[in-house]
């Protein structure tokens, strides 16, 4: 090392000094090209820092960072990483059989936000020499998810962010024009943060929107809440609720999912998902019944039979990518049916109007043959007079029998 780093000052010295760029001491030649490259990486997934170099014999390879600590070495045809820095360990590999063809770049796998930096790559052989850098940057950007909530009166919408570094540009649209968030809560002091914005849907026949993009890694996610026009219905009725995807290029090339779930405070039992890499489809409610053949649609509207008062509620449908989220939001109300409620209504104001001609008759008439028996108040006080004409009457026609 010492004496590779003498080499490498020294001529960068005499070469600003003579001018030569190519032929140095008898042969061995030094190219300066000092290109730094930059690549982007995104936390647990894998990157190449590329370097390549003019092949010769006797190769030698230093990966370092911060011009101090070993990545990975190799050289006599192997690696070598009695020197390399823990953190790496099991993380690094060279392209062995590429080496010889002048490529000494370097796999690092599983990459952390502590792996940003700024790496060297020295490459010697007996005639040549070189020195690339190539800056690695790491992002995260899971996929968000956006949540619809009820609490009380209350509903809300939260985009939440499980891991995403650098800290992302957060915007909310309501009907297309842009507003404030409600709330942001931060998780995560150096990255990657966990966040969640949360806005109070304030005028719920509007649609909703955040777009949450990560300038680093050059992405976007969109989130997109919209009410459907409420419906009301009949009991046994039946009812089709839509769930379209009107930018439809958003869906294509990518994996999806579909869920539509009925939407209680605090909670929501799904109904039925389609996951569109399987095309498999799950149906919880056997009253359900998507509208459409699956495959190459954007259009997931499903219809729900027999429909009974315990089913007025919200029923939510949300389509899922890696890019987008939509969220449509159908209210229902089913009232008792018509033939029904009429005949209640019927039956009820006849008993009703019944009684009140029976009072009527009782307080006015005090109590005659007609209504006696049904008319308690009319035979106690009658009792209280003493005799009763049929009594009397049967007491009579028993006195004649004997
Ligand atoms: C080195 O080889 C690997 C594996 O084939 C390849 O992915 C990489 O692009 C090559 N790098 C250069 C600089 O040629
Ligand atoms: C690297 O792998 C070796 C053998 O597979 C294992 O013994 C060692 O614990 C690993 N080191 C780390 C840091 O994972
Ligand atoms: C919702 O209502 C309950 C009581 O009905 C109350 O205790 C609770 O604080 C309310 N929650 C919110 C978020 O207003
Ligand atoms: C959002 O709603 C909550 C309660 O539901 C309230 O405490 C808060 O002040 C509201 N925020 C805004 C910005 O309206
Ligand atoms: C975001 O919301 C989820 C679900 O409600 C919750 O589990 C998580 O703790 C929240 N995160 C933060 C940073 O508040
Ligand atoms: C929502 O309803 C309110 C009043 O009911 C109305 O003023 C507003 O224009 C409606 N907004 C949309 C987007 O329909
Ligand atoms: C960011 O991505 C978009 C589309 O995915 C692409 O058109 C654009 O060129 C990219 N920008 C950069 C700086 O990579
Ligand atoms: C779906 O679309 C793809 C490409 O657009 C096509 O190859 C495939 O045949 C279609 N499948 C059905 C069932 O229509």
């Amino acid at each position: 090392m010492k004496v590779w780093a003498v080499l490498f000052f020294c001529p960068t010295l005499l070469l600003s000094l003579s001018g030569f760029q190519d032929t140095f001491f008898s042969g061995f030649s030094y190219s300066s090209i000092m290109n730094e490259k930059i690549v982007i990486g995104r936390c647990d997934e894998d990157i190449i820092l590329p370097c390549s170099f003019e092949s010769g014999p006797e190769i030698v390879i230093h990966w370092n960072i911060k011009d101090k600590n070993n990545v990975h070495s190799y050289y006599k045809g192997t690696d070598h990483l009695e020197t390399q820095d823990p953190r790496y360990a099991n993380r690094t590999s060279l392209f062995h059989s590429e080496i010889h063809n002048g490529n000494a770049s370097l796999s690092v796998s599983r990459l952390s936000l502590l792996d940003e930096g700024i790496y060297t790559c020295y490459v010697g052989t007996t005639t040549k020499y070189i020195t690339n850098k190539v800056v690695l940057k790491v992002g995260a950007f899971h996929t968000p998810v956006m949540m619809y909530e009820k609490r009380n009166t209350s509903s809300f919408l939260v985009c939440s962010m499980p891991s995403v570094y650098p800290r992302p540009h957060i915007t909310w649209k309501r009907d297309n024009t842009f507003v404030p968030e409600s709330k942001t809560e931060e998780i995560g002091y150096l990255g990657p943060f966990h966040i969640n914005s949360t806005i109070n849907i304030t005028e719920s026949n509007s649609s909703y929107e955040c777009a949450i993009e990560n300038s680093l890694l050059n992405q976007t996610w969109i989130g997109r809440w919209t009410l459907a026009d409420g419906f009301y219905k009949m009991q046994s009725e039946q009812i089709s609720l839509s769930c379209q995807v009107i930018i439809s290029s958003l869906l294509q090339n990518q994996d999806f999912s579909v869920t539509w779930s009925r939407v209680e405070s605090q909670t929501s039992h799904d109904l039925a998902w389609y996951l569109s890499s399987s095309q498999n489809t799950i149906i919880n409610e056997p009253r359900f019944s998507w509208n459409k053949e699956l495959v190459n649609q954007s259009d997931f509207s499903m219809t729900l039979t027999d429909l009974t008062p315990s089913d007025s509620g919200e029923y939510l449908c949300i389509v899922s990518s890696s890019k987008y989220t939509l969220l449509t939001i159908h209210r229902l109300h089913v009232g008792l049916r018509h033939g029904i409620a009429l005949w209640i209504i019927i039956v009820s104001t006849v008993s009703i109007l019944l009684l009140l001609i029976l009072s009527i008759i009782c307080i006015s008439q005090r109590c005659s043959n007609v209504s006696r028996g049904i008319c308690c108040i009319c035979h106690d006080e009658r009792l209280g007079n003493g005799a009763n004409p049929e009594e009397n009457l049967t007491l009579k026609t028993s006195a004649v029998r004997k």
